[in-house]
């Protein structure tokens, strides 16, 4: 029997509470969610060539011969952001061409539109060529010409006749003399609301079909860099994305570098970009800046406090470009990106994964200035990598005693670690600052292993977790899973919420765990018993004030069916019930590209009335219940 009493409803639940946290890792960004297909676009990796090779006709003969040759330069180039550029030199008739393989391939879709565009500055050449190929098959082509000496952006819309999932850029320069080339994109035009240097669609159609409450971004460990100077800094992301400042992604693990690092950040997905899909899917922006430490795991480089101003105004500026009237120097640039009215900034993240007492007298400084001059920004702060989960653990006295707004606890553990953690939150001081669940996700091995899963081992783990979130909603007041998203040809880190290649994308079950707390949150937490009850089952309830719905949640984490009843105290039920179910035959389960949906929810109805309501409980379930009442 679950005995629910709305008679003595609880705690408010904050109504962002389920949201998503999205990091540059894994190809999540470049290569992933930001759908450019050319690699190195800009040539500013920092092997400049990486990503582009002749093509070497062969001879009658069957002997290779160039007509051509390809060379970085940095003379007189398109911007100070951008140093270097290509210049391709022909000095034989006959054809001179280069091609670029994406990240990882690019994906084409038959039948859709790509905008083939370049900034290119001639002497001689008249024309590129774009030849997209699959294999031997030409399956879009186009051509930019009527080049002069300066600089100047060229596009074409070209149509592809055949979808190819590993397809390359080939461009032949027509004529002879040389040509200087910047910004090369391969773009689709069919993105996320039709937006040029907008986002892949599919991936966006599966943040919005989880209606998260808000979206921390950047990272994640690329705030930090490696080093300060790879640091993520909003400002370099903004604008023109020709003017966007590439940097090494923190991702680039050594071990993956082939031979050369290959993973950068071009920022296309930059500040705007992420203010924008935050609006778009109806969630509220959470930034995380660099608060003068790079990564504590790499360098653990940190400024010195005589300068943090730096860092600082940062923080300040972002406040006025997010929220800052078109007045302001900020507001105006966001005006002129698109976006004169305000992206509601609430919440502000300074530093990352960062403990310690350098740490602490950042943070004050931080904290001193932005309160002083935005006393409405909320400040979420970290509490170090923290995986043991000890809440009274170093970083813990620091912030009891500094009362930041909120802080950001971050835990990879082990399915069991996540089940008998459902009163975590049970203990934590009603009346100190609120926690953020910032990054969690079960693991089943190593965060670097194939071994590690997204079955529903750690996805039902996690969904027994989120009922002690959700029953201290007082406390809890965000919560996301991480990482995100992956390439499956390009990932550093598993598991994740999100698989996708280069045409497709599908939702694991951790992620349909998130959505379907995240689209049944209500608004007030309810008293219900029993919470566990040591066999396997884990329950919460909420009340929705605004639909008057009474939501259960109930996980049967054993492998026999239960059937029940739903007893109310203190209101009556009547009308039609939606019923969510999330099962799976065993723990092992997983979705893919064949089977996306294997184990994703199932809706249904039932009636209900004012007595006792019967209900039934798949093996390895989350069913969730909404009682008219
Ligand atoms: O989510 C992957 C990484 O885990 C994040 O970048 C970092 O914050 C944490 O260590």
């Amino acid at each position: 029997v679950l005995s629910v009493d709305l008679a003595h409803p609880g705690a408010a639940i904050s109504p962002q509470m389920y949201g998503i946290f999205f990091e540059d890792i894994n190809f999540a960004a470049d290569g992933g969610l930001y759908p450019e297909l050319v690699k190195n676009r800009s040539f500013e990796f920092s092997e400049p060539l990486t990503g582009w090779k002749e093509i070497m006709p062969t001879t009658a003969k069957g002997m290779i011969a160039s007509h051509g040759e390809l060379a970085i330069l940095t003379e007189q180039p398109l911007n100070a952001s951008n140093p270097h550029y290509l210049e391709a030199r022909v000095h034989e008739a006959g054809g001179y061409g280069f091609y670029n393989t994406g990240f990882r391939g690019m994906g084409i879709h038959g039948g859709e539109d790509y905008r083939f565009s370049a900034y290119v500055r001639a002497k001689g050449p008249t024309a590129i060529r774009a030849e997209v190929t699959a294999g031997d098959k030409t399956i879009a082509s186009g051509k930019l010409e009527g080049f002069s000496g300066e600089w100047k952006k060229y596009e074409t819309v070209i149509h592809a006749s055949e979808t190819a999932d590993h397809a390359q850029l080939n461009l032949y320069v027509d004529g002879l003399g040389s040509v200087d080339l910047d910004m090369v994109s391969l773009f689709p035009v069919d993105t996320w609301k039709g937006r040029p240097n907008g986002l892949r669609k599919d991936l966006v159609q599966l943040l919005a079909d989880m209606h998260p409450g808000f979206v921390r971004f950047p990272g994640g460990c690329i705030v930090e860099g490696r080093q300060l100077l790879t640091r993520y800094r909003w400002k370099t992301t903004i604008g023109d994305v020709a003017q966007r400042k590439t940097i090494i992604n923190r991702w680039n693990d050594e071990f993956d570098f082939r031979p050369a690092p290959d993973y950068f950040q071009s920022f296309g997905l930059g500040f705007y970009e992420y203010f924008q899909l935050a609006e778009d899917i109806g969630a509220r922006p959470l930034p995380i800046l660099n608060c003068g430490m790079a990564c504590q795991y790499n360098t653990n480089e940190t400024a010195k406090m005589s300068e943090l101003d730096e860092y600082v105004q940062d923080a300040l500026d972002l406040i006025d470009f997010a929220n800052g009237p078109v007045t302001s120097p900020w507001g105006k640039l966001r005006a002129q990106m698109g976006h004169p009215e305000s992206f509601h900034l609430e919440m502000l993240g300074v530093g990352n994964e960062q403990w310690g007492g350098r740490y602490v007298d950042r943070y004050k400084v931080f904290a001193a200035a932005l309160k002083a001059k935005h006393p409405e920004i909320k400040l979420v702060v970290a509490a170090g990598p923290s995986p043991a989960g000890d809440p009274f653990d170093e970083m813990w006295a620091h912030w009891r005693e500094l009362h930041p707004d909120i802080v950001d606890e971050h835990y990879y553990m082990a399915p069991d670690w996540f089940l008998t953690n459902t009163t975590r939150y049970d203990k934590y001081d009603r009346n100190g600052p609120k926690v953020f669940a910032g990054e969690y996700a079960a693991q089943t091995a190593s965060t670097t292993s194939s071994d590690n899963r997204n079955n529903w081992k750690g996805a039902i783990a996690e969904a027994a977790f989120m009922t002690g979130l959700e029953r201290n909603g007082d406390v809890v007041t965000m919560a996301s899973y991480a990482p995100l998203m992956a390439n499956v040809h390009a990932w550093q880190w598993t598991p994740d919420a999100i698989w996708f290649d280069n045409l497709r994308s599908y939702g694991t079950p951790n992620y349909y765990v998130q959505s379907v707390y995240a689209n049944n949150v209500g608004t007030r937490v309810v008293p219900i018993t029993p919470l566990v009850d040591g066999d396997g089952l884990y329950t919460s309830a909420t009340l929705d004030e605004r639909t008057h719905e009474l939501i259960v949640k109930a996980i049967n984490h054993s492998a026999t069916a239960r059937a029940g009843t739903i007893k109310l105290s203190g209101a009556k039920a009547s009308g039609a019930a939606k019923v969510v179910t999330l099962a799976a035959a065993d723990l092992s389960a997983e979705n893919s590209f064949d089977q996306p949906t294997n184990v994703a929810p199932v809706v249904s109805t039932m009636e209900v009335g004012a007595g006792d309501i019967s209900v039934e409980m798949k093996p390895w379930s989350l069913t969730v219940w909404r009682i008219p009442v």
